[in-house]
């Protein structure tokens, strides 16, 4: 039980022993207690942040009430908490210092579905690690990220916090994003603990909305949500959030099956579980408590080891104990659970980790983090779309009209869960391209309408700018309040204001090239969908202006990928590639008639998961297979050839995609499998390969038993989920003797 050997020495768990041995109940329910850090200047996320101000809060640690706090930075409040814990407190436990630091502290990176459009985990590790930097230098251990929830229906806000639609790659980089908080030694000052959260299927509630419920079978439980868990824990995550949401009938933060079962025994989980904000409280909401004290008891009976910020365990759980409602050993279990995790990062040796002013003043904002930050935002621009319009050519673009709402804005830069960045230190558009073009006098920047609404003579104005400039850039989309937790919408759109002032600079003829701002796919129209480029900029962090010109001028290669599919039509959604045939497709040029389609709208994606173009031209050839009988116990090698059959040196993300043609539980009509990033000069060609075993086809069978089943697989390697090179194979039954 508890944090696994190898990260914890055998005389910090006689440490922890001992300790426990010591603590009173009301103690241990302290430890297992989170509660908002009111010491700390911090700009409140959540609703009730402030309950307890500082006076009462330093009295709940000195009697030892108080286990973590979170959502507040610096090292001198921090300081001044820990004193307490430590000085002042019976037992002298340490504080865990926590926070949402999601995609920076001061140095914003790119929002993650952003950065998920990179399809690089590499990247994805070095962002996390230099959040972790400044994270820990700002007097904080532990962070609540990464979200690795499976976001399949783009109405939901949280889609900005993940890493898409797919299973296989929000694996991928939630696990590259757990290295990267907590660097190699845990104990180090400078790493951070991860919390991939919200377990689990949070990304599943009914119709995209927030905090709503989720109903799925058992099987796409297994299957699509909880592998990025798995890979997050077997990166060595040692925390994780229970949902806000239920589950099949049952709130995620009493649901003893998902935390107890499935979480520690089947997927083997040695960490603690903290709930969400207020989560147990609100167990009574959902009607699952009778009152507070039910609630606490179902949370703590559940597997939730830290209640954060509602105090109900500090409130309930000693009463709860002592009439027998709630074992002593469940008790021990959680406070033992949160204990050894604070002995992994060395917390008993030095509560003062972490906690250097020095280290404070040098290592945040510093410019190799803004120059990552840079880097990051130029590779997670998505390039849609491009008729010759981009990269600009300052030979004969002469004069560029900047358009549009977030032209020469900077509170709409970072986006969501930023809220310790400077705003004002962010690079908005205008600033980045009058640095990066050869006359800051090309540009002309006209605002056309707010985000939300008209402005007096906005329109006209845009389009005369327009008429007379050699090409417009028109920077709309979604303000940074339109995503993030608790911002679901109806409608995946641009606000009217924003249609009608692309509609009339579209009209107006000049070349255009679009700069989406978005935290989700949207459904894009026309006077949108049909100008001359494209870009998906997201919200791109502190140094969005300066990666966005990079690309605008072709000093980068656009390389990113769609990490989500952008739909025809909003009603289109959940909508994700790996979608089921259903007994009645559409198949290709074949009729529609009662067939599984909207009447008014086609199945395809305006631009499918994995699209994402270059300003080089890649071309896929020779796939080939080492064999096409993949054997039980071997693996097969996928070669295909790719091409920089353009002028330019650029990147490209091959992708391998496989289906399962006939199986004992339907299968998707693709599945992505595998990825490979390389880079190519004009003319080059490499051989890509892949290597594909049994354990790549499973799925979730009967019994809840992942499993392979022989018989023939469709093989695709291509640059998007649509289309791609394909070929086929057969995996063979085990040989008799060797179990299937
Ligand atoms: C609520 C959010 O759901 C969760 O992701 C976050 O970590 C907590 N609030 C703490 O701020």
């Amino acid at each position: 039980m508890g944090v696994p050997r190898r990260v914890l020495a055998q005389d910090q768990v006689a440490r922890v022993d001992d300790l426990i041995a010591r603590m009173t109940l009301e103690e241990k329910a302290g430890q297992m207690t989170c509660l908002a850090d009111s010491f700390r200047p911090f700009n409140p996320p959540n609703p009730q942040a402030g309950i307890q101000d500082e006076r009462r809060l330093a009295a709940e640690i000195r009697k030892g009430r108080v286990g973590c706090l979170f959502n507040g930075i610096g090292v001198a409040g921090a300081r001044r908490a820990q004193e307490m814990a430590v000085g002042e407190s019976r037992l002298g436990i340490p504080l865990l210092l926590a926070g949402d630091v999601i995609h920076g502290l001061k140095t914003i990176f790119p929002v993650p579905i952003a950065e998920a459009a990179s399809f690089d985990p590499h990247l994805c590790e070095r962002t996390a690690r230099a959040m972790a930097v400044e994270a820990t230098a700002a007097g904080l251990h532990l962070t609540f990220a990464p979200m690795v929830d499976v976001a399949r229906d783009q109405r939901w806000g949280r889609v900005v916090e993940g890493a898409g639609e797919d299973v296989y790659l929000t694996g991928l980089l939630s696990a590259a994003r757990v290295r990267g908080f907590q660097g190699r030694d845990l104990r180090r000052s400078d790493s951070l603990l991860a919390c991939p959260k919200h377990f689990a299927a949070y990304g599943a509630v009914a119709g995209g909305l927030e905090y709503g419920s989720v109903d799925i079978s058992d099987e796409t439980l297994r299957e699509t949500h909880l592998p990025p868990f798995g890979a997050s824990f077997a990166a060595g995550a040692l925390v994780t959030m229970a949902a806000f949401s239920e589950v099949n009938g049952v709130p995620a933060t009493a649901d003893r099956e998902l935390l107890t079962d499935i979480l520690r025994g089947e997927m083997g989980f040695r960490g603690f579980v903290c709930s969400d904000y207020t989560a147990d409280e609100e167990l009574v909401a959902h009607g699952y408590a009778q009152d507070a004290r039910d609630a606490a008891r179902l949370a703590v009976l559940a597997g939730v080891d830290m209640s954060m910020q509602s105090g109900l365990y500090t409130r309930y759980l000693p009463e709860l104990v002592n009439s027998g409602a709630v074992p002593a050993a469940t008790v021990d279990i959680a406070v033992r659970r949160i204990l050894y995790v604070k002995a992994a990062i060395g917390l008993f040796d030095n509560p003062w980790r972490s906690l250097d002013e020095e280290t404070e003043k040098s290592r945040i904002f510093t410019p190799s983090h803004r120059a990552l930050a840079h880097e990051a935002a130029t590779r997670s621009i998505v390039l849609l779309r491009n008729e010759g319009v981009l990269p600009i050519d300052p030979g004969k673009v002469r004069k560029i009209a900047l358009i549009g709402p977030f032209a020469e804005d900077r509170d709409n830069l970072y986006g969501p869960w930023a809220f310790y960045g400077d705003p004002g230190k962010g690079v908005d558009i205008a600033t980045g391209l009058r640095a990066a073009l050869p006359d800051p006098a090309m540009l002309a920047v006209t605002r056309g309408c707010d985000v939300g609404g008209a402005i007096d003579g906005g329109i006209a104005q845009a389009v005369a700018a327009a008429k007379t400039a050699d090409l417009v850039l028109l920077a709309i989309g979604e303000s940074q309040a339109m995503s993030g937790e608790a911002q679901s919408r109806t409608v995946i759109e641009l606000p009217a204001a924003q249609q009608a002032l692309a509609d009339a600079v579209a009209a107006t003829g000049t070349p255009m090239a679009v700069l989406l701002r978005h935290g989700r796919a949207l459904a894009l129209h026309e006077g949108v969908a049909g100008a001359g480029a494209i870009l998906a900029t997201w919200f791109l962090g502190s140094e969005a202006g300066h990666a966005i010109a990079d690309v605008l001028l072709g000093k980068v290669d656009p390389s990113g990928k769609l990490p989500v599919s952008f739909p025809w039509e909003s009603g289109q959604e959940p909508f994700f590639y790996d979608r089921k045939s259903t007994g009645r497709p559409v198949v290709d040029n074949g009729s529609t008639e009662y067939k599984a389609r909207y009447a008014t709208t086609d199945n395809s994606a305006r631009f499918p998961f994995g699209h994402g173009l270059s300003y080089t031209r890649f071309t896929l050839d020779r796939l080939t297979l080492s064999d096409e009988a993949l054997r039980w116990d071997a693996a097969i090698e996928v070669r295909a050839r790719l091409t920089n059959a353009g002028q330019r040196r650029g990147s490209e993300v091959v992708q391998l995609y496989i289906r399962d043609r006939v199986a004992s539980r339907t299968r998707p009509i693709r599945e992505l499998k595998r990825i490979a990033r390389v880079t190519l000069d004009a003319g080059e060609s490499q051989t890509v390969r892949f290597s594909l075993s049994r354990t790549d086809l499973e799925f979730v069978g009967a019994g809840n038993r992942r499993m392979a089943e022989p018989g023939v697989f469709d093989l695709w390697v291509g640059q998007s989920s649509v289309g791609g090179l394909h070929t086929q194979f057969t995996l063979y039954g085990a040989p008799p003797g060797m179990t299937a």
